[in-house]
């Protein structure tokens, strides 16, 4: 399913160095003895789901799609980023689907706020806020505006059938609201963080509402499960994967760029920065995750990667098949000079450009390329990648000996923030 190509990583990885390592990561991970030991409940998520709420989620999605002509995702870091990540991955950029998305709640930016208000005012939407504390800021500010707009345009009973809320089992103040307004609701999982509850109902109610088959998610996340338990780390990409950018911290790399060919892959690099970047960067440790989509980053950041201070490394992830795909014609005035693409698959140029840069960067500019190679994009092969990346992140952060699920660091700017507004 994901095949790990370390042909290109210019220094020989010693991974026969980080088997006894991994044997003892793999069963703190398994048996839940780490650090932060109690928000390791997404290990087992794709088998142990509750399969009553997936029941109600699918009904809500199908609901929400036959009822709405938008549905606004409100909310922020691993509240809306899996979503937003498998939407766009599925369904691409200009999709086809009735449904639309909006994201809100993600940003205190009045010029944003205002214009996603102001672009709803005529259209018939639905909301689904997203917040596992109930508290965050962004996200209570876009819900209060959010749904007195859509009680000043259908009246309360109307709109508290249109908002579905997706929060902790009992605690928390959208929770009591939920209760309160008798809105639908759906569980964040105590034992599951905000960036790996893409799987839950979190990432499944919108990413089900846009049409995607989420079982075939969850399948291919247990598959990934299966495939990725154990401590074989020969047979293992996953493990591979995390030893090896363990092994490029310990060598003078401090960033890992993450790279697709695909600009409807470019918020999986969102969803990763996150993953990666709030579990590992603590104790003034961690390496920094960093995105670009080529080839048109290419001409902004290729300058760099090639030729500028050696401390990235890169990681691409590469779909082989294209969903769709055109053919280069003859153009008989051949002004462009393009005739030598006649025939030709605009995929296939693509593959060129990836091929022709692997060499580039790896070989001329001496920065190690891995890869990371699925077959094609569809549901379960997603749900494979995303469990693939949060079972590589919790063994990277144990490596890095951290722990991988908490982020004490975000809740500085919150306090400074507060007392700024007045809140205390
Ligand atoms: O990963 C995290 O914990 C954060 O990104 C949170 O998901 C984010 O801050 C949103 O929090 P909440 O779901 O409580 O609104």
């Amino acid at each position: 399913m994901i095949k790990l190509n370390l042909g290109y990583t210019v220094d020989d990885i010693p991974l026969a160095s980080y088997k006894e390592q991994v044997k003892t990561i793999n069963e703190m991970i398994n048996k839940k003895t780490g650090l932060g030991n109690d928000f390791l409940g997404w290990t087992t998520w794709p088998e142990d789901y509750d399969k009553e709420e997936f029941l109600r989620i699918q009904e809500a999605a199908k609901e929400i799609r036959d009822n709405y002509e938008v549905l606004v995702v409100c909310g922020i870091g691993g509240s809306y980023l899996g979503a937003r990540a498998a939407i766009e991955a599925l369904n691409g950029l200009f999709p086809t689907n009735k449904l639309q998305i909006i994201y809100l709640g993600q940003t205190l930016s009045s010029n944003y706020v205002c214009q996603v208000l102001n672009y709803l005012k005529d259209k018939k939407f639905a909301i689904n806020v997203i917040s596992k504390s109930g508290t965050t800021t962004e996200t209570a500010i876009a819900f209060r505006l959010l749904k007195d707009l859509l009680i000043e345009k259908i009246g309360q009973e109307a709109a508290y059938k249109a908002i579905f809320a997706t929060t902790d089992k009992a605690r928390g103040a959208l929770k009591t609201e939920a209760d309160a307004n008798g809105y639908r609701t759906f569980c964040i999982p105590d034992d599951i963080g905000g960036r790996y509850s893409v799987l839950t109902a979190v990432g499944l109610l919108p990413i089900a509402a846009m049409g995607s088959d989420i079982q075939a998610m969850m399948n291919g996340a247990k598959q990934a499960m299966l495939d990725f338990n154990n401590d074989d780390l020969f047979n293992n990409p996953c493990y591979q994967y995390a030893c090896v950018r363990n092994y490029f911290y310990t060598h003078q790399k401090s960033v890992e760029m993450f790279v697709t060919y695909e600009p409807q892959f470019t918020q999986i690099g969102e969803w990763l920065k996150q993953l990666f970047g709030e579990s590992e960067g603590k104790d003034h440790r961690g390496l920094l995750p960093t995105s670009v989509t080529n080839s048109t980053d290419l001409h902004s950041m290729g300058q760099f990667i090639q030729e500028g201070t050696p401390l990235l490394f890169e990681t691409i992830i590469r779909v082989k098949e294209a969903n769709y795909d055109l053919v280069m014609k003859n153009d008989k005035n051949n002004l462009d000079g393009l005739n030598y693409l006649e025939g030709k698959k605009l995929s296939f140029v693509n593959e060129k450009a990836f091929e022709g840069t692997l060499k580039a960067h790896s070989e001329t500019g001496k920065v190690p390329n891995v890869v990371i190679e699925m077959e094609k994009m569809d549901e379960y092969h997603l749900g494979y990648l995303f469990y693939f990346f949060m079972r590589a992140c919790a063994m990277s952060g144990y490596l890095l000996d951290i722990n991988p699920f908490n982020q004490p660091g975000v809740e500085v700017y919150k306090k400074n923030m507060f007392k700024l507004l007045g809140k205390y």
